[in-house]
């Protein structure tokens, strides 16, 4: 086996610094952070800029038909590549490291193999998966349910956004149409790096977290229907309030996770009302709910108190509606890749400990078709989803060079080490 100190350039971390606060301007909003939904103008914007370097590096580009972006530098033999990434688009109001972190690490990891004199035997892959994020999109994790067939390819190019506009239409305007398979690039492995976007490993002050497993989620979108009346003529007792219906419900769903655990985690993220008057009892209210657990049937319970509440919204004279926006059952990585990426990083004296991802990945998806991990790095006081998101440059630059050693081993011919055969 190839030894470490000889085998592995480190990457350029004043690059991958810059570039993830260039990328990170790309959508910024005036009252902070920045919003780059999948498939609008700032995603565009932020595609080009990632394909610019990639080109920088020397790597071949490629977007499938849902998107997905790649960047191959061939190895020396056919086989399946070593695939690794993240995605660009955000939440809104996001930080700047959240699937950027991945992609742009991805991009330094081709670099640095590019520069080395040792071509390796398999391809290395980098890719930004279209919509992870799921929010002007449902699914979430598009791109990459689309590459392990979760979601057909032509059902997912006609789902439609929050602003009634299709995938594929956006696809076209953007320029990201692509015509490649979604499958002309399978990998044999996928590796994705990211911010924890938890709070431990900061807390505990540890650099490396391996991931063993990713929370499932079940998604819905729930719209109530009652009466939209006069705020002062309508007596309390003679209202349909939709408004206050759905806050009942969803105080009903976040509480009995907060008391019970079940499911472990639940938020009403979005909540809507209408007509949205102060003076008007509201006719409709549509919110969204995000359930997740490590435990299948804690998803399934929760997802029956969804039910149980609707029937009785609907006994009193409500009509009402779920909408499962997306689904996943918690996952498992690949016992051989964890200790690869654990052993690696003892090897270059990094310490690490095993943990759960809370947040969803393309590589819970990943993970259905080859051996798939995960490398986490800390995020200052656990803050994601918000701009505040912060990562230390030095657990940047850490996580990137384990990710760079990590795929060092799995590429080339001589760096696979006992226990992986399987990989
Ligand atoms: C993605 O960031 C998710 O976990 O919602
Ligand atoms: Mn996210
Ligand atoms: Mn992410």
């Amino acid at each position: 086996m190839t030894t470490l100190e000889e085998a592995a350039p480190t990457i350029n971390q004043a690059r991958l610094l810059s570039r993830l606060t260039e990328l990170g301007r790309i959508g910024e909003q005036v009252n902070g952070g920045r919003t780059r939904l999948a498939l609008t103008m700032e995603d565009k914007r932020a595609r080009d800029l990632v394909v610019s370097w990639l080109d920088q590096a020397n790597a071949k580009v490629r977007i499938d038909r849902i998107g997905n972006i790649y960047g191959v530098l061939d190895g020396h033999q056919t086989a399946s590549p070593v695939m690794i990434g993240s995605h660009i688009d955000s939440v809104v109001r996001a930080g700047a490291y959240d699937g950027c972190y991945g992609v742009l690490t991805g991009i330094e990891v081709l670099d640095a193999l590019a520069r080395r004199r040792e071509q390796l035997r398999r391809s290395v892959v980098v890719v930004a998966f279209t919509n992870e994020e799921g929010v002007r999109f449902a699914p979430d994790l598009l791109g990459s349910r689309v590459m392990v067939k979760d979601v057909a390819l032509d059902e997912a190019l006609v789902i439609r956004a929050r602003d009634g506009v299709t995938v594929a239409e956006e696809l076209r305007r953007i320029g990201y149409a692509g015509d490649l398979s979604p499958f002309g690039l399978l990998p044999s492995v996928y590796l994705e790096l990211h911010i924890e976007q938890g709070p431990v490993l900061d807390a505990e002050e540890i650099p490396i977290g391996i991931v063993e497993a990713v929370q499932g989620h079940s998604w819905w979108r729930i719209i109530i229907d009652g009466t939209a009346n006069h705020a002062g003529t309508t007596p309390m007792a003679m209202r349909h309030d939709a408004g206050l219906a759905a806050m009942m419900l969803a105080t009903r769903l976040v509480h009995h996770s907060r008391d019970q655990h079940i499911p472990n985690v639940a938020t009403v993220g979005a909540l809507t009302l209408e007509p949205n008057a102060i003076n008007v009892v509201p006719g409709r209210a549509i919110f969204t709910v995000d359930f997740r657990d490590y435990r299948d049937d804690a998803l399934r319970t929760a997802e029956r108190l969804v039910e149980h509440g609707l029937r009785e919204l609907d006994a009193a004279g409500f009509i009402t509606s779920a909408q499962c926006l997306s689904r996943h059952r918690p996952v498992s990585f690949n016992p051989a890749v964890c200790k690869l990426l654990e052993t690696t990083a003892a090897e270059m004296g990094l310490r690490t400990r095993r943990m759960n991802s809370g947040a969803s990945h393309d590589a819970q998806m990943l993970a259905r078709i080859c051996p798939s991990g995960m490398i986490f790095v800390p995020s200052e006081k656990g803050i994601s989803h918000n701009p505040k998101e912060y990562t230390q440059p030095d657990d940047l630059a850490r996580g990137a060079d384990l990710l760079l050693s990590a795929v060092i081993r799995l590429a080339d011919v001589t760096g696979v080490p006992d226990g992986t055969s399987d990989i």
